[in-house]
């Protein structure tokens, strides 16, 4: 089959995987988007059961129905293993699928007994791609509530957006020419399902300069105030060892940390209100996030606190991600010293591992 085919499968997804790996049919990419952030409460539906018969075990015999989607979980990825084998690439969709599929008990743990055998999309994507160069879901909204002031900001963020492509370094640069046609292209894709916000990856340096146009054109009189904010699925305000901080390799991805240290520095640096969260689409317990809100009123005011408040929200996630010793981070936080004079971060020593091994096991 060629071209932009898309088919959708109403039944079990185990059923489906299973009869690919009966039928030999070849997968070149897999993962899976069930919710199993909540398995217990409809995230996830057992086997052999239609979706009435499974809400009725749900409520009438919850123990069962746990035993089931356990059992489904080891068929499941029985399945995706198998498949892994003849040839497809498999991620987490960030869905806690490797870290339930662990609980129960499926054969989904690498060989070195400590990781998964696959990554999430974050090792292998989002993270070295977006997160570890500071670019993230900034988001704003038009608090007047008016499309005309969505299409304003949509052209101020466009235009701000172009000429920073224009002057942008080659590893970032292919990331700037995504986002700024994604932003040309929002209202004809009609992406406004309520207020009137925009999601628009950008990093630092792109956040700072759209907020401070929108502040100029708010202090002209040319659009209403604007919120600006961000997801929580970015680059520092979670830690998530299972999603946002998966590719954090050095052992304190068990930490929640930089969450909190980054909205308790909101909370000074110029937010409006700052939250600090649990759960998200990992689960509860599993994830901190910490969050933030940021009035532009076209003030003076505003403009000082909007570069301070974006400028230390991303580079804290990033220094952080460059102490892990992640390349792409590392790279973007010694770009950003050389930019801001008064920025210090400590670099970590980035020693050989072989030498390591080596000494440590010589001397302990
Ligand atoms: N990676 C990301 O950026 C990202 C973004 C959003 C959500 N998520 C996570 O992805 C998951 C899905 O999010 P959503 O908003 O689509 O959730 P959703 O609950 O709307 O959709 C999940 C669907 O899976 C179906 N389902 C459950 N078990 C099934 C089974 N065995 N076979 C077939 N279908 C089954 C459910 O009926 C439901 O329709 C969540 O855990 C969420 O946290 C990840």
């Amino acid at each position: 089959m060629q071209g932009n085919t898309s088919i959708a499968f109403v039944g079990n997804t185990v059923d489906l995987w299973e009869r690919m790996v009966a039928r030999n049919v070849h997968v070149d990419l897999g993962s899976d988007q069930t919710s199993l952030h909540n398995p217990w409460a409809g995230g996830y539906y057992p086997q052999g059961y239609s979706y009435d018969e499974s809400n009725r075990l749900m409520a009438e015999d919850p123990e069962r129905f746990r035993t089931e989607v356990q059992a489904t979980l080891r068929r499941h990825v029985a399945a995706i293993n198998t498949l892994h084998a003849r040839g497809m690439y498999f991620f987490d969709y960030g869905n806690a699928f490797l870290l339930e599929s662990s609980r129960a008990g499926a054969d989904v743990i690498a060989e070195n007994g400590l990781d998964f055998a696959y990554p999430s999309y974050v090792q292998d994507i989002l993270g070295p791609m977006c997160f570890d160069y500071g670019f993230g879901p900034f988001r704003w909204v038009c608090a007047s509530g008016s499309a005309e002031d969505l299409r304003t900001t949509d052209r101020i963020a466009a235009d701000v957006l172009r000429a920073l492509a224009a002057e942008a370094p080659d590893d970032i640069r292919l990331q700037m020419e995504d986002n700024l046609r994604w932003i040309e292209q929002a209202e004809q894709n009609r992406l406004v399902v309520g207020s009137q916000a925009r999601i628009l990856y950008a990093d630092s340096v792109g956040r700072i300069a759209i907020a401070r146009a929108f502040n100029q054109a708010i202090g002209r009189g040319e659009l209403g105030p604007v919120v600006l904010g961000r997801d929580h699925h970015d680059v520092s305000g979670t830690d998530s060892p299972y999603r946002e901080t998966s590719n954090i390799y050095d052992g304190s991805r068990f930490t929640a940390d930089m969450a909190v240290h980054n909205a308790i520095g909101d909370s000074f640096r110029g937010a409006t209100w700052v939250s600090l969260h649990n759960g998200g689409g990992v689960g509860w317990g599993e994830v901190i996030n910490g969050g933030f809100g940021m009035l532009l009123d076209g003030s003076s005011e505003a403009d000082t606190k909007l570069e301070r408040m974006l400028f230390y929200d991303v580079n804290n996630g990033i220094a952080r991600r460059a102490w892990a010793r992640n390349a792409e981070a590392l790279t973007a936080i010694r770009r950003e010293l050389e930019r801001s004079s008064g920025l210090r971060v400590t670099l970590p020593a980035l020693a050989d591992d072989s030498l390591i091994d080596r000494v440590a096991a010589e001397h302990f």
